[in-house]
Parts: structure tokens; C-alpha cells; sequence
């Protein structure tokens, strides 16, 4: 079975032909990130724009790459949900048209599902049940997976996500948009003992987390630090603020896995390409002897091949949309599409 892929529920435009869910024929990838850069952060006006510009010849090109026509394909799967509305609706309303055009049936597709599929297409054995680490710039959830297309969330934060939090953090230390691969970078040459910062506990629920107090903090180092005239050293902060939730997310995976009995960890997610946590991952799965899958770093960020990959599954489970399928700017992972 082969799907044509389309994502572009955030910055990136781009479309991927997967053969069977596992297997990428081609994927091509258009990123905004240097014109959002210049505002800090994503500016949803103009990446609607850039979509709707670019997602014909991303499109097209991803088929020219795998050698291909629209006739080759079986079915068209496309991100719905979540992200931001108007550019999911470039995406969606694209993929109507072709289905429309072609009469292949429509695939919609959940982006968080999207972003653990990645590791179905560079792991061919890797197969559910496993528990699963979803950090993204949006979200920063504990799930069990225990089918293709059965989700529970066990443990997430209650306000900013990991990648967020990352962004945030950085941007307020004058680090390049998006942050999170800026921070990663500096930290390498800081202490993480450095700073004693707050650790993203929330009383009473283990599993899930609070980052935004653990921002702050940082902000208000940052502040008081300049009302003194002091100098702060950037690299150490960067690698205190990187350990503290490294170690928040990595604790609380072990913490899940031990209470469900999982001996898969998997982790999926733009964050998951952050150095300290594939690190921390490893060690304490090792530790504990559990298996750990983390997706290749080209597969971390938005791509549209983990797309065509969770597209597979559900079309196996039956979960087609007709031509009245909508985006939906937020959706829990636990959630089918109607
Ligand atoms: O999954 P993703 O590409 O987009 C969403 O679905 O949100 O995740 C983007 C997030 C951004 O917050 C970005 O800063 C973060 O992933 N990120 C990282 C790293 N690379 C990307 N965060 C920390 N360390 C990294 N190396
Ligand atoms: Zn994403």
C-alpha cells in the first residue's frame, strides 16, 4: 500500500510517499524556520501563506522522487489535528482536493501519532505495546501505546510543553529561534549542577509535570542578574535548565514503566532530538535492562514520512474521512477522528 503524506500543521511544508507504513519512497520537507526566526516564533498568518504557496510543489516533487503519479498512489493521508488552524487547513483542504480529483480515499491523521510513527519507519521491529515519551513543541505527554492506533495518556504537563519550555528559556537568554537546538548546543559546554532550579513537580500526580514555574525561574535569574549588573554564565544555566527537565521527563517514563510493567521505551517528538535526553534515556533504560527506540534526528522535527506512516495503520484499522473532514486546532491523542 502506498500514501501519499501531507503535513503542515506548523512551519514546515511537507509531503512523503510511504510504501506499507514502514518503508519512505521519498519525503520532501520545506521549513520556514528562517522567516519565523526573524519574529522570535512562529507567526501563524505567514505560515498559512508559505503553505499554501509551497504544498503544490512539495507535493509534487515528492511524487517526481519516488518515481511516481498520483495513479500510484492508494490513498492520500494528510495532517488534521493539532496544530495551528490555518496552516493544518492548507494541508487538509489540499488533500480533499486530490482525493476529491482521484477518488483515492482520505486518511486524516493525528500529528502526536504522526511523530511516534517516526520510529516504525527506522525501527522495523519495533512494534506496540510499548510506552511511549511525546515531547514536542506543543506537547509533553507519557502514552501507552498498546496497538497502532490505541493511545492512553498516563502522565502530561499541566502548562508549557518541553519544547516550549526549551524555547521560551532560550529565547530569554538572547539564544536564536527555535531554541531548543540552540540550548542543547550551549549546554554541552556548561555544569548542570550549576544552578538549583525548581524541579517541575505537580503534588499528587507523579506522572505528570509543570515547566512553566521552572521558566520563570529562569527569567527571574536572567532579570536580576542585569538589575545588578552581573554576568551570567549562559552555558551553565543552559545545561541546569536542560538537566532539570531531562531528568523531570526521563524519571517519569521509568516511574510509568516500572507501575505498567513496559519493557519497550520509546521516544518521539522534535524534542526527542535533544542530546541530554536521548543520553539520559539510555542509561537509565540500560539500567533497568528495558529496550529504548529514539527516532534518527532527521525523523525528530516535522516531516510528512511519520505522517504516511501512521496513515498506514489507520487505514488498516479503517479510519478514512470523508469530504467533510475539518482541522482541529487541538485533539487528545486518546481521541479517534469522526
Ligand atoms: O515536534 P516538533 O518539530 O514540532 C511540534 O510538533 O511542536 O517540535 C519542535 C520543538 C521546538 O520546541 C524545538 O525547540 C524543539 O522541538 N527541539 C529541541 C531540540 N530540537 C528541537 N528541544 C531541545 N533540544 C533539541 N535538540
Ligand atoms: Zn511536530
Amino acid at each position: 500500500m502506498r500514501i501519499l503524506a501531507i503535513e503542515s500543521s506548523c512551519d514546515e511544508t511537507a509531503a512523503a510517499i510511504i510504501e506499507d507504513g514502514r518503508k519512505i519512497l521519498s519525503s520532501v520537507i520545506n521549513t520556514q524556520v528562517a522567516e519565523h526566526g526573524l519574529y522570535g516564533g512562529v507567526v501563524p498568518e505567514i505560515a498559512s501563506r508559505r503553505h499554501t504557496e509551497n504544498i503544490v510543489a512539495v507535493a509534487e516533487k515528492a511524487l517526481a522522487d519516488a518515481e511516481m503519479t498520483l495513479e500510484d498512489v492508494d490513498y492520500i493521508g494528510v495532517t488534521a489535528a493539532p496544530g495551528l488552524i490555518g496552516a493544518l487547513l492548507v494541508g487538509v483542504n489540499f488533500a480533499k482536493g486530490l482525493s476529491l480529483a482521484t477518488g483515492k480515499k482520505l486518511i486524516p491523521v493525528h500529528h502526536l501519532k504522526g511523530h511516534i510513527a517516526a520510529n516504525y519507519l527506522a525501527h522495523p521491529e519495533l512494534k506496540p505495546p510499548f510506552l511511549c515519551l511525546v515531547v514536542s513543541g506543543g506537547h509533553s505527554h507519557i502514552v501507552e501505546v498498546s496497538d497502532y492506533t490505541k493511545f492512553r495518556i498516563l502522565g502530561k504537563t499541566r502548562d508549557d510543553a518541553a519544547g516550549e519550555a526549551f524555547d521560551k528559556a532560550a529565547r530569554a537568554m538572547g539564544l536564536p529561534y527555535p531554541g531548543g537546538v540552540h540550548l542543547d548546543r550551549v549546554s554541552k559546554e556548561g555544569n548542570p549542577k550549576a544552578f538549583n532550579l525548581p524541579k517541575p513537580r505537580v503534588e499528587g500526580c507523579p506522572l505528570d509535570m509543570s515547566f512553566s514555574g521552572l521558566k520563570t525561574a529562569v527569567v527571574n535569574i536572567l532579570h536580576n542578574a542585569e538589575q545588578r549588573g552581573e554576568e551570567i554564565n549562559i552555558p551553565d544555566l543552559c545545561a541546569s535548565y536542560q538537566d532539570v527537565i531531562c531528568h523531570a521527563l526521563v524519571d517519569r517514563v521509568m516511574l510509568a514503566a516500572k507501575e505498567g510493567g513496559y519493557k519497550t521505551i520509546v521516544a518521539a517528538g522534535g524534542v526527542s532530538a535533544n542530546s541530554g535526553l536521548r543520553s539520559l534515556l539510555e542509561r537509565e533504560c540500560k539500567r533497568r535492562h528495558l529496550e529504548l527506540f529514539v527516532p534518527p534526528l532527521e525523523l525528530c522535527g516535522d516531516n510528512a514520512a511519520m505522517i504516511g506512516s501512521q496513515a498506514y495503520y489507520e487505514a488498516l484499522a479503517g479510519h478514512f474521512a470523508n469530504l467533510s473532514l475539518n482541522a482541529r486546532p487541538t485533539m487528545p491523542i486518546d481521541e479517534d477522528f469522526e
